[in-house]
């Protein structure tokens, strides 16, 4: 094959796993949940490229948030893609429920039930993108044998449960050894992301960064949303 020169040193070697486009992903768990329809809104409108839902149970994530029909109630105020993280335990359970309520892509944890196949199955029979998580305590061995039937992986830098916590820096190794398993399909990262986190991630092969808190905190969502895209450039 020819080899192609170039200038830019930022070019990945030859043969090296390419990462996607860069995509910014709002978490509306540190939004204002009595406006959450005009949030969406307003996120879209600042560049967001999907909405993430985080969606907790109280039994596997210490928090109980956001469920199917807030969901289901959100699908006409938003013109981009849902991204529904499931932080639920049964996940097979409520599939159904959240494919009719538009979601788009649904993460659920390796963590959180025995048959993960069939899981992944039920998710892309509806149609839909389907992701799975792990948490911090998780190797990446423990999706092996699933990770070519996914269409992203969520790699937690976080525990899940809040927003505003501290990124935890170990899971750079993971993502690096996530993105060499995953080639150009999506790698999301979830937790801690900001200004001095998102360049570091990008790094290491993230190409879909959640933000809840460093967007929400902002004065612009605008402004937050382009600096996590550019910052890493
Ligand atoms: C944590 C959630 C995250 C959370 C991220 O369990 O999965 O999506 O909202 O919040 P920040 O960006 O504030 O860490
Ligand atoms: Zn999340």
């Amino acid at each position: 094959m020819a080899k192609i020169s170039s200038k830019s040193s930022k070019l990945p070697a030859e043969g090296a796993p390419t990462a996607p486009k860069i995509k910014i992903a709002p978490s509306i768990l540190s939004s204002d949940f009595s406006r959450l329809g005009e949030e969406v809104r307003a996120l879209a409108d600042a560049g967001a490229d999907m909405i993430h839902i985080d969606v907790m149970d109280g039994h596997f994530a210490p928090n109980i948030t956001i469920g199917v029909p807030v969901v289901a109630s959100l699908r006409r105020h938003c013109s981009v893609p849902m991204d529904v993280h499931l932080m639920i335990d049964e996940p097979e359970r409520y599939i159904a429920d959240f494919a009719d309520a538009g979601a788009d892509i649904i993460s659920f944890h390796i963590e959180a039930g025995n048959h993960p196949h069939r899981v992944i199955s039920q998710i892309k029979d509806l149609g839909l993108k389907a992701g799975i998580v792990l948490n911090p305590g998780t190797s990446e061995e423990e999706i092996e044998f699933v990770v070519g039937e996914v269409d992203m992986v969520l790699v937690m830098t976080v525990n899940p449960g809040f927003g505003g916590q501290a990124f935890i820096p170990e899971m750079l190794r993971k993502i690096q050894n996530v993105r060499a398993m995953l080639g150009d399909r999506d790698l999301e990262v979830d937790g801690g992301i900001d200004e001095q986190t998102a360049p570091l991630v990008i790094e290491a092969g993230a190409n879909v960064l959640v933000a809840g808190s460093y967007i929400f905190r902002s004065n612009s969502y605008m402004e937050a949303i382009d600096t996590l895209r550019n910052v890493g450039r």
